[in-house]
């Protein structure tokens, strides 16, 4: 069986790292003989390359080189060049991860050609559709053949949109699997301090900041908002925030640059895999609006502040160290402090965060495709 596996931006590398490192050391039902492609969607070495190396994922087989661009010209360029793809390597099933433009561009052009479409990371919904990521799932989710989800409020997501229980599988969270696999490889906090001259708050103690969705960061006024709160809380507690290009470009254009040159700021680049892991691991609490942090903190048992008004992961805070804040400074001041006297909210691991999702779904795949892989 041939199947064409997608990554194209930082969060799947992560994902997709597990699932490649499965499907070459399981023994499966049926020989699947998988074709890695790169959208190009993140290209930078910091966004891209040291991710690659880091978590051992091979050289893509083809390179996209699809870039950035509008979400039209983004989604459009990556469907254009992977039609050609599909057209050349005539693969059984294409596997997807997450909820990326890369993610529904590739859904699309497969589906359209009859070709298997897996969609791992299924059934996640913030119910707001203001959010790209949120469009790019409930298209795929639809489009797709076999579906893997972490969590169980997945699967009632994708029973209330009409898809048939048969085709979705409670598996857990792959990109728990990696962080499990790398743990012992994070780099200390102390010394990704060290190197930008802030050794000092690997003792002190600091939180760790991450900002890139564009209802934050794109809007000056959201931003400008949000930047000064930090300012406060950066008072109680050093800040150390490896900043996304595109939140980098936000402040630029919002004037607001010179708050990552404060002395209680310590601004970084994006950082490698192993350097976030360590930085995390260690931090008083993590300050962010990513999906996947909100999860990975919960699995490192950190506390985590969401400045986001939902979030389509609620494990991590009905069972995990994950609290939502909204944007409200008030309620987010608060919630630092109530971390700051307390120690913060202690949670469990869910169910099924065990280090094995990938083998699950691996397993569950080759029986799957063994048997001709569902009919539509
Ligand atoms: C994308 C995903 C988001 C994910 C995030 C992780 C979508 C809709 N969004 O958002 O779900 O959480 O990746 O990082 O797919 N840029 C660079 N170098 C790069 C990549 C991007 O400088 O290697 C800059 C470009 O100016 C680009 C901007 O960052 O315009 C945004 O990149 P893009 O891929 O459009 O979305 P992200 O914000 O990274």
């Amino acid at each position: 069986v041939k199947l064409v596996a997608v990554v194209g931006a930082r969060p799947n590398f992560v994902k997709m790292a597990a699932l490649l490192r499965a499907l070459s050391s399981t023994s499966t039902a049926v020989a699947i003989d998988v074709v890695l492609v790169h959208t190009g969607q993140h290209y930078d070495v910091a966004m891209n390359t040291q991710f690659f190396a880091q978590l051992g994922i091979p050289e893509p087989d083809i390179c996209l080189q699809a870039g950035s661009g509008s979400h039209a010209v983004q989604t459009a360029t990556i469907m254009l060049r992977f039609e050609r793809v599909l057209d050349q390597v005539a693969p059984d099933c294409i596997l997807l991860v997450g909820d990326v433009n890369s993610t529904i561009a590739c859904a699309l052009v497969a589906a359209k050609k009859q070709i298997k479409v897996v969609h791992v990371e299924a059934g996640l919904r913030s119910g707001d559709r203001a959010m790209p990521e949120e469009l790019n799932r409930l298209l795929t989710d639809q489009l797709s053949d076999r579906l893997y989800v972490t969590e169980p409020a997945a699967c009632l997501n994708l029973r209330r949109e009409g898809i048939p229980d048969d085709r979705v599988v409670f598996s857990g969270n792959v990109m728990i699997d990696t962080l499990l696999t790398h743990r012992d490889r994070a780099v200390p906090a102390a010394q990704t301090l060290a190197a930008a001259g802030a050794g000092p708050l690997a003792e002190a103690g600091y939180a760790v900041v991450t900002l890139h969705r564009p209802s934050n960061v794109d809007d000056g006024g959201a931003l400008s908002r949000l930047v000064q709160v930090l300012d406060q809380i950066a008072h109680d507690i050093p800040l150390v925030f490896p900043v996304h290009p595109r939140t980098r470009q936000a402040l630029q254009a919002a004037g607001l640059q010179g708050f990552l040159d404060q002395p209680d700021v310590v601004a970084l680049a994006p950082l490698g895999y192993f350097e976030m892991l360590g930085l995390m691991a260690d931090a008083t609490f993590v300050l962010t609006d990513s999906g996947g942090i909100q999860e990975e903190t919960t699995a490192l048992g950190v506390p985590c502040l969401t400045v986001r008004e939902n979030t389509e992961r609620p494990v991590t805070i009905e069972q995990g160290t994950n609290t939502l804040t909204g944007t409200d400074a008030r309620v987010i001041r608060q919630c630092v402090r109530d971390i700051l006297e307390t120690g913060g909210k202690r949670g469990r691991v869910p169910e099924k965060w065990d280090g094995h999702a990938a083998e699950r779904i691996v397993a569950d795949l080759s029986r799957w495709l063994c048997a001709g892989g569902g009919s539509r």
